[in-house]
Order: structure tokens, then C-alpha cells, then sequence
């Protein structure tokens, strides 16, 4: 078994491996109780090793060995080494075929990493090192080879086999067993392995890419779920276009295969031709899904296929260059959501994610850079840093070089890399090589943990007419890194006159302009502009969210809500308000009293916004939505989150009870909008009402109460039935039991649908959170194995569920500890996610603090797997 004490492995200690796999057969007698591998592989030293007489590494991590041969013969005296990691054979000639027998046992695989059992199917998850839980392989993702899979297996339980690539072989066999086999002509590393047995009903589709070629789409899910796939498989299709549109990228096997699977500790894998779904991921339809859900399938299946060439045809060197891939793929993904459903609003929910949690991790004992240079367990590592912020830096590096050098260095990358394994540093190198650009300093962004704080000020010289953007920057320490040096951020402006139109001018005898890209490159910079063509009257700071900071502008309330009211960047305009909405909760905790006049002001301008009949919906709908409390925690060192949480709630109803009038008057109506049409347009109009509709109940509106009832009884569509009961869900009404009840009794067996109704349960602040919480613990619907329940309860009731998480006497800390404990002893991965909200203790008051870092020591203590010993001890040492 593997060390649960390792040895961090670090970045500047990489080494090229010692031997290439030139191919690689693996047969599987696949049986749930005991899986019997043979791995056959022929292996050449490799030329670029390090030293001449290395020795083969072979991981292996709970497999059993059966037997191993090198050229047909038992290895000679002392060549064969055991240890923790798995094998070295030591003393290879140049070139050897070995082969190996093993076992592993996916019955009793709960951590779901390598090949386990859900719901009677066998499936595999290997990345990042889950293949050496499946047989003895360098298994390391610089790697790379062609693979040939045969399955075998009994046939009325495993109806289908699957594997990457191309099927080339099929056949009965005696005693009711079948087999296939399957060759995937690409080289790839172990991680991008997979297979699937099953029972499994196929949806099929074509789609003919953009040289002529038809690819078989197929969809595999349990034969009840059939009818959920439409969505998927139409995503799929929108998704495989985009990206011969807008990358020039085109799919290159004759089969594109997706098998939704029940039990999966992540979103989704982009194994090669065989991605493997979160059926969470997967299954929708109106009467289930919300169209949040329909835009996460939506982008999940594009960010997976999109891997084919962001991940598999260009790999990463090694798990340090996990942005390479993931960041990229993220980007990527961002884009096709924003020009196929969400437009401007897209922005402002993906910025809204970094800040509410990739933030708070930057901020935290967790933080990390996008390339890491260390690591004690890579499962750790699949961060929203690596992921989101990594996506940030794709944007930011493009909107320094130009969407046009961007694309052609795209171009470049994935010809020139195209079946190699590489880093962030080669990505980078050809940015700067097609843009002519030095971006050596740029690349701090890799290497620098934490988010900078961006200073920005305007001084006018009524003589000269001269305006100045003076912009400062400053990273604080994150561990490990006292002393940050500046990055180059590109700060997007436009400045508004007096009725809201963007001025032009000239930014440092540069060409007229109306909008610029301010680069700041150093601790701090001065721009000149001249020869403006109005005053401005409000500056539109870092316009799309052109860099992932935190911006200190000091700008008065009313040059915000002239923003909010005139600024026609959408991120921006809802920035002004959420600006505003953050200073309000500011003076309330920090000044113990609220700022009446700032209110005031904060109203008027939100009444504005709801007489603006030119507003698209779905923006109204986000610019009206308060900050959440995870986002507000990060104005304050440290805060009573049960405080805060309290103190916005009141802001929000301050804020709207007297709007309660307009809000109702805004509300788009029922039956025009719950269409079940899958459009930006009434995706907007259902998100405006729920929105409003919640906002009422908030501001204490006793009528929208009855309208609440009325929405969920009607409803014909899973989202205008959610809208209803998030509205209520903190009322301590008997609405809100009768409504829960209700939704209980509908959907007791459709796990993804009592999902939510977890999630409902456990994040209410209706006094009796724990009594909740240990009905939910005890449903028939609730299974400790199943990644999705477990996060459908634990998830919500830590993140939105201040009441009872943070109750004061520490019985939250106490519950959640247990549950991690318990949890760990099946599911490591799983575990070491749950417990990340205890490791925030710094961020909350010190009484609370010391009781979370309280239960961490418990842990600690404890034999706990290397997963989690990562996480709590890297939250530990920040004393
Ligand atoms: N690589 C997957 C993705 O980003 C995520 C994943 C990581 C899934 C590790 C499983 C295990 O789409
Ligand atoms: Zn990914």
C-alpha cells in the first residue's frame, strides 16, 4: 500500500523517464469481485534519460502480482524490487517486452479511482494516478503510447464492453461469456485511459465534422435514463462545431463515446473517445433539470470534448502542468458558453465563481500557484486556481497579444506539441514567439500564489485638459511566499460623460480611441490622456473583468450608480452595484451602524434600474442579487459568518422591502415564460422572476408568499418549481413544509432530483438544521458512497448554511469532522474536498476559529489517508 506520510515531490526535481512504452496490450477478465489483468508492453530506454542505466518504474498501488516475464523469462536475481510505490526492475537491456499478470478488486474500490463498481456497471477513473491502481505501468503523463484493450466478460452482465478508440474486434465465447477489443490509434498517457462494462442503453447521433468526415455519436446511461439524453447529445454537437468555428479544431476518431456514470467523485473525464460523466452531468429534462443545469451539461460535455485537443492530442509534461490543460479547456469552454447561451451575464457568473471561491482559496492556507512547484498528493491540486484562475491567465494573455495573435499562436501550439507532452512554459513561449512579444514577466502569474490588489486613481488638469489613470499594485503573502514581485495586469477602461456615452481621446499621443488596455507592468504607472472629448464623469474600471484583482478605486456612490444606470459593459455595470452593496455591509460590520444615506442612494439606483425597460432580463436579474456571504467574508480579516450572513439579509431587505411594489410589477408572468425553450431570451425571463420572486419573500413581502405556492403548483419545468422553493426555503412558514413535502414524495426515486432537495434542506436557516440534517443522513434516497448525495447534503448546509455550520457552541466543526472521518475511510478524494471549510479557520472570529483548528488537530491525529493528512496539514501549519 502507499505511504500515507509521503515525501512532497517538487517540480524542480522533474527527470525525463528512464524508458518509453512503444505500445501497450492489456487484456481484462473483468469480474466485479476480482478483475485478472494482463499487460503486455514492449519498452526502449529513452535517449533523453538522465542516467544511462536507470532502472523501470513501474507503479502499482493495491495490485496484486500474479506473475511478471521479461522477454518471456522469470527476471534474474535482484532485478525485480517491491516498494511502497509499486516495482523497479533494475538491469534491462536497451529494449525488453515484459509482461505481467495482476489483479485488482473493483467491488471493494470505494475511493472510485481505477476500476470500481456503480450501480452493477464497471468503469474506470484514472486520472491523475489512478491507472496504477488498475496494473503495474509508468504511469505518469509523459508517457505516452498506442494502446490495444481486450475485454472479456460474462455477457448478461456486461452487455457492453468499451474501451478508447476504434473497435476492431467482437465475439462470443462458452459458458455465456462475450469479448472486444479495442485499439485507439493515438499515443496518450495512462491517465486518458478507459474502460466501461455494462448494462447500458445507447442514444446515437452523427455529426459530420468540417473536412467531411461522419463520427458516430453514442450516448450510454441506464435504460431508464434514455430519455434524458436529448440535451447532452445536442450539446455535444453545438459543442464539436464551436470548435472547428472558433479554434479550427477538428475531431479525429470515427466514434465519440460518452457513458454517464452514478458514482464519480468529479464532473466529468476526458478520456480519449470514452469520456466518462458525473451522470449529474449527463441526464436532463425540463420536468428534472433547472436551466442552470442545462447550461452546466451544457458546458461540462463542451469542456470535455474540448480536451481532445486541449489535453489529449497536446498533453501535460507532468501534474505541475495541470493548467496547461485545464486552464485552457476552461477558457475554451467560457468562450462557447458565452457565444452560444449566456452572452454578457456568462462573465458575470464565472467572475462571481472565482470570487466567491477562488478568492478565498488564494487567500487561504491552501493557496497555491497555477503551476504549483510542490505537492504531497496531486488529488488536491484539481483546484479552482488551477482551473478558473488558470483560465483567467489564457484570457488575460490574450487580451495583451491581440484575439487574432491569440488565435494564430493556438494555431501553432497544438501543431507543434500534437502528440507530446509539454508545460506552461512552452505554451507561453509560443505566445510570445507569434506575438513578438517578452513574456517573461508575465509568466509570474504561473509562479505567484494569491491575488493582487490593483490601486486605481484619476487626477483631471482643468488647464491642460490632461486626464491621468495612476494604477499601483500589491500581492500579500500567501505560504511559502513572503515577498511577490508585480505581474502584468491588463486593466481594461472606458470613461463615461455626464449622460453615460463613452469619451474618446488619446492615450499617450496613441491613436483616438474610446476604450484601452492599461498595462500595468510595475508596482505603479501613470497613463496620460489628452485631447478628450468630454469630462468624465465616472471611470469604467477593469471593463469584462480584465484581470482576476481585487480593484480599489474609492469611487463615490454616485459615480457607481452612474455606471450602474450607463455603463454598457455588462460585468461592469453590475460591478457598480455590487460595489455599492459591498460598502453598505462594510459600514454595518465594521461601523456597527448602517449608512442610511448610502442606502439611500444604493435604493434609488436599483429603482432606476427596474423602470429601465431597455435592461435584458437576465442582467436585471443578476444585478439585483446581493453579494453571496463567501465573496463579503473576504472584506474582513476575520468575521462572524453567522453575523454576516445575518447583517446582509437585513441589508437585502432594507434594501427592497420598499421596492416590493416595482419587483412585483417586474415579474415576467408564469405561463409566458415556463415554455420549456432552452434560449438565452427565456433562460433570462425565468432566472428575472425567480429572482424577483426571492427578493419579495426576502424583503418580507407577505404577498408573494401565496404567489410562491401558486409558481410551484403550476409549474411545468423543474426551474420554475426550484424558483419557487429556493424563494422560500429560510421562511419559516408552513408553506415552505407543505412545498418540501411535496417535492419529497415526487421525487423519492430520482436521485439526481432528490438531490436538490437535500441541498434545499440542508442550507435552510429554519431553526432545526441539525434535526434536518440527520433525517436527510438517514433517507432511503442518502447513500455514504455516492459522492453526489453525500455533497447534495454536506455541500450546502457548510456553504449556505451559516446558522447551523457556525453555531456557536462548534457543533457544525464537531458533525462535519465526524462525517469527514467517517468518509475518508472510503473515499479519500472525497474527504479531503469536505473538509476544506474547516480549514478556513483564520477568516472567522477566534472563538469559532479555535474550535474548527480544534477539530483539524482531532483529525490529524487520527489514521487518516494521505489525501487529507495533505489538506489538514497544510491548514495546520498556518499558525
Ligand atoms: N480532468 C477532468 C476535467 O477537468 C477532471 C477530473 C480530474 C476528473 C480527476 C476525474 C479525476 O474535466
Ligand atoms: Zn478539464
Amino acid at each position: 500500500m502507499r505511504d500515507a506520510n509521503p515525501q512532497p515531490v517538487y517540480l524542480s526535481e522533474y527527470q525525463p523517464p528512464a524508458f518509453e512504452v512503444e505500445n501497450l496490450e492489456l487484456d481484462f477478465d473483468l469480474a466485479a469481485a476480482t478483475t485478472e489483468v494482463t499487460t503486455r508492453m514492449a519498452v526502449r530506454r529513452n535517449p533523453q534519460a538522465a542516467e544511462p542505466g536507470a532502472p523501470l518504474r513501474l507503479y502499482g498501488d493495491g495490485v496484486e502480482l500474479v506473475s511478471l516475464t521479461v522477454d518471456g523469462a522469470e527476471p534474474g536475481e535482484g532485478m525485480l524490487e517491491e516498494d511502497a510505490d509499486g516495482l523497479l526492475l533494475h538491469g534491462l537491456p536497451e529494449a525488453a517486452r515484459l509482461e505481467i499478470v495482476s489483479r485488482c478488486h473493483p467491488e471493494q474500490n470505494t475511493a472510485l479511482e481505477g476500476l470500481y463498481a456503480s450501480s452493477g456497471n464497471l468503469c474506470t477513473q484514472c486520472e491523475p494516478e489512478g491507472f496504477r491502481r488498475i496494473t503495474f505501468f509508468p504511469d505518469r503523463p509523459d508517457v505516452l503510447t498506442t494502446y490495444r484493450v481486450r475485454l472479456e466478460a460474462d455477457r448478461a452482465q456486461y452487455p457492453v464492453l468499451l474501451a478508447n478508440g476504434n473497435r476492431v474486434e467482437a465475439g462470443e465465447l462458452d459458458g455465456g461469456r462475450h469479448y472486444a477489443v479495442w485499439e485507439d490509434p493515438f499515443p496518450k498517457p495512462s491517465y486518458l485511459f478507459a474502460l466501461v462494462a455494462g448494462d447500458l442503453a445507447c442514444q446515437r447521433d452523427t455529426f459530420t465534422t468540417m473536412s467531411g468526415r461522419e463520427v458516430a455519436l453514442e450516448l450510454y446511461v441506464e435504460a431508464h435514463n434514455a430519455d434524458r439524453c436529448d440535451h447532452a447529445l445536442a450539446s455535444l454537437k453545438r459543442a464539436m462545431r464551436y470548435d472547428e468555428e472558433a479554434f479550427g479544431r477538428e475531431y479525429d476518431l470515427d466514434v465519440y463515446m460518452i457513458v454517464a456514470v452514478d458514482d464519480f467523485n468529479m464532473g466529468a473525464m476526458e478520456n480519449k473517445g470514452l469520456n466518462l460523466f458525473n451522470a449529474k452531468f449527463v441526464l436532463a429534462s425540463p420536468d428534472t433539470a433547472t436551466d442552470d443545469d442545462f447550461v452546466a451539461i451544457e458546458s461540462v460535455i463542451a469542456h470535455e470534448y474540448f480536451h481532445n485537443w486541449s489535453g489529449n492530442r497536446v498533453t501535460c509534461r507532468d501534474w505541475f502542468q495541470l493548467s496547461l490543460k485545464e486552464g485552457l479547456t476552461v477558457f475554451r469552454d467560457q468562450e462557447f458558453t458565452t457565444d452560444c447561451t449566456l452572452f454578457g451575464v456568462k462573465r458575470i457568473d464565472d467572475v462571481s465563481l472565482l470570487r466567491a471561491h477562488q478568492f478565498p482559496e488564494d487567500a487561504g492556507p491552501l493557496a497555491h500557484p497555477v503551476r504549483p512547484d510542490h505537492y504531497a498528493e496531486i488529488n488536491n491540486f484539481y483546484t479552482l486556481t488551477v482551473y478558473e484562475k488558470g483560465a483567467e491567465l489564457i484570457r488575460m494573455l490574450r487580451t495583451l497579444i491581440g484575439g487574432e495573435t491569440f488565435r494564430r499562436g493556438l494555431d501553432v501550439y497544438f501543431e507543434r506539441f500534437d502528440g507530446q507532452a509539454v508545460t506552461t512554459d512552452d505554451f507561453v513561449a509560443v505566445m510570445a514567439e507569434v506575438s513578438g512579444r517578452d513574456l517573461t514577466a508575465f509568466k509570474r502569474w504561473y509562479t505567484q500564489a494569491g491575488t493582487p490588489h490593483v490601486t486605481a486613481a484619476t487626477a483631471q488638469d482643468g488647464s491642460t485638459g490632461e486626464f491621468r489613470i495612476s494604477l499601483g499594485q500589491y500581492t500579500p503573502p500567501t505560504p511559502g511566499q513572503e515577498h511577490k514581485e508585480p505581474v502584468v495586469i491588463p486593466v481594461r477602461v472606458a470613461m463615461l460623460d455626464a449622460d453615460g456615452r463613452r469619451i474618446r481621446g488619446r492615450l499617450e499621443g496613441g491613436p483616438e480611441q474610446d476604450e484601452w488596455v492599461l498595462e500595468l507592468d510595475r508596482s505603479e504607472r501613470s497613463f496620460h490622456f489628452d485631447e478628450l472629448s468630454a469630462t468624465p464623469q465616472a471611470v469604467s474600471w477593469l471593463r469584462g473583468f480584465s484581470a482576476p484583482v481585487i480593484l480599489e478605486a474609492n469611487q463615490s456612490a454616485t459615480t457607481l450608480a452612474h455606471l450602474l444606470a450607463h455603463d454598457d459593459d455588462a460585468f461592469s455595470r453590475w460591478e457598480a452595484a455590487q460595489t455599492l452593496m459591498r460598502r453598505a455591509i462594510r459600514a454595518r460590520i465594521e461601523d456597527d451602524a448602517a449608512d442610511p444615506v448610502l442606502e439611500a442612494e444604493i435604493q434609488h439606483a436599483l429603482a432606476a434600474l427596474l423602470e429601465d425597460p431597455a435592461i435584458e432580463p437576465v442582467l436585471l436579474a443578476t444585478i439585483l442579487q446581493l453579494p453571496p456571504p463567501r465573496e463579503l467574508a473576504e472584506l474582513f480579516d476575520c468575521v462572524d459568518p453567522v453575523r454576516l450572513r445575518a447583517e446582509r439579509d437585513a441589508l437585502e431587505a432594507r434594501l427592497y422591502a420598499p421596492l416590493a411594489d416595482r419587483l412585483r410589477d417586474r415579474q415576467p408572468k408564469l405561463d409566458d415564460i415556463d415554455n420549456g425553450a432552452f434560449t438565452a431570451d427565456a433562460m433570462g425571463q425565468r432566472r428575472l422572476r425567480n429572482r424577483l420572486l426571492a427578493l419579495r419573500v426576502a424583503a418580507g413581502d407577505e404577498s408573494a408568499v401565496p404567489e410562491v405556492l401558486e409558481q410551484y403548483r403550476k409549474a411545468r419545468s423543474q426551474t420554475m418549481r426550484m424558483g419557487a422553493l429556493n424563494a422560500i426555503n429560510d421562511l419559516n412558514h408552513e408553506a415552505r413544509g407543505l412545498l418540501l413535502a411535496d417535492f419529497e414524495r415526487r421525487y423519492h426515486d430520482d436521485p439526481l432530483v432528490l438531490d436538490k432537495y437535500f441541498g434545499l434542506q440542508a442550507a435552510s436557516q429554519v431553526p432545526g438544521g441539525f434535526d434536518r440534517l440527520e433525517y436527510l443522513l438517514q433517507h432511503p434516497g442518502f447513500r455514504w458512497s455516492n459522492p453526489n448525495r453525500v455533497r447534495a447534503v454536506l455541500g450546502p448546509f457548510m456553504a449556505r448554511n451559516e446558522r447551523h455550520f457556525h453555531q456557536a457552541d462548534g457543533e457544525g466543526y464537531h458533525r462535519i469532522a465526524g462525517f469527514v472521518e467517517k468518509l475518508d475511510r472510503m473515499n479519500p478524494q472525497t474527504a479531503a474536498r469536505l473538509v476544506q471549510p474547516l480549514t478556513r479557520w483564520r477568516k472567522v472570529d477566534p472563538a469559532r476559529g479555535e474550535q474548527m483548528r480544534a477539530e483539524l488537530e482531532r483529525l490529524a491525529a487520527l489514521e487518516i489517508s494521505r489525501d487529507l493528512r495533505d489538506v489538514i496539514e497544510r491548514a495546520l501549519a498556518d499558525a
